[in-house]
């Protein structure tokens, strides 16, 4: 019994038991938070991510706006019926670019995280105006409105630089460009090879099929390109960390 009765003495006495208690939660604090300060990075940095690209980035906030993510998640757990579902799980780097992360916590839908290039564009316009005309039995909410809603950029540049003040690093380059490039994403017909140059496999198409620049054309650019970025046929994690 010794030691153990020696507890009482603890439990007899707030003020020792709570200065005994944050001596104990400070020392494994420490010990868990202090390593993360030498180390010169947390996230395993993987080939191929880049940041969204202005219309992309546009896209996701319209995704924001609407609350997709109240209905889908976006982050496929290394379990195997999820990655036989919806491909390879997540990896951490994959949302080194997300303010705010767009991990979810409810599928009411199918999890979105590497839904890019799965359906076509054409798809992705007739699903989201009216989703029970591709998928009878879908309780999605229609989001039709989308397509008449024009959007100018104006601020996109203004949009950049909130991310790059959050981490995101945007170059001055990508900054300066960044209007122009968010109308020659949907303009497959424009001079759309300096977008492709600052973002590797940006894909370049009239999303909604229409000739004017609408939330639905920001927001397919960013559906289409959701776990496309990483070449997972090359990839091997980096277990040596
Ligand atoms: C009320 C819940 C709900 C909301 C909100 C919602 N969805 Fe869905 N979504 C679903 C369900 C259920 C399905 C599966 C049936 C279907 O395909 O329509 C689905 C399917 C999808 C699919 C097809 C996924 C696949 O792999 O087949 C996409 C893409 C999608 N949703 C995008 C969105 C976007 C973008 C938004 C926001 C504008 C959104 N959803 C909002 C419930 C929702």
């Amino acid at each position: 019994m010794g030691i153990l009765d020696k507890h009482a003495i603890l439990e007899r006495s707030p003020t020792l038991l709570l200065v005994s208690s944050l001596l104990v939660v400070t020392v494994g604090g420490i010990v868990e938070i202090a390593p993360l300060f030498w180390l010169e990075n947390t996230i395993e940095e993987v080939e191929g991510m880049r940041p969204y690209a202005p219309l992309e980035l546009a896209g996701r906030d319209i995704y924001i706006r609407e609350g997709c993510y109240v209905c889908h998640s976006q982050m496929i757990r290394p379990m195997r019926d999820e990655v036989e579902r919806y491909g390879h799980y997540s990896l951490a780097a994959e949302s080194m670019y997300d303010h705010p992360f767009q991990w979810g916590s409810k599928r009411t839908g199918p999890d979105l995280a590497r839904v890019g290039g799965r359906y076509s564009d054409d798809w992705h316009v007739a699903h989201l105006k009216d989703p029970q005309s591709v998928v009878p039995e879908s309780v999605m909410p229609k989001y039709a409105f989308l397509s008449e809603t024009a959007i100018s950029g104006e601020y996109i540049e203004d949009l950049l630089r909130t991310h790059r003040f959050v981490g995101v690093p945007y170059t001055d380059d990508q900054i300066a460009h960044a209007s122009a490039d968010f109308r020659v994403q949907a303009d497959p017909d424009g001079d759309w090879d300096a977008l492709v140059e600052r973002y590797p496999g940006a894909v370049v198409s009239n999303f909604d099929g229409q000739s004017a620049l609408t939330e639905m054309d920001a927001l397919i650019a960013y559906l289409q390109m959701l776990g496309t970025l990483v070449d997972f046929s090359t990839f091997t994690p980096d277990a040596s960390r």
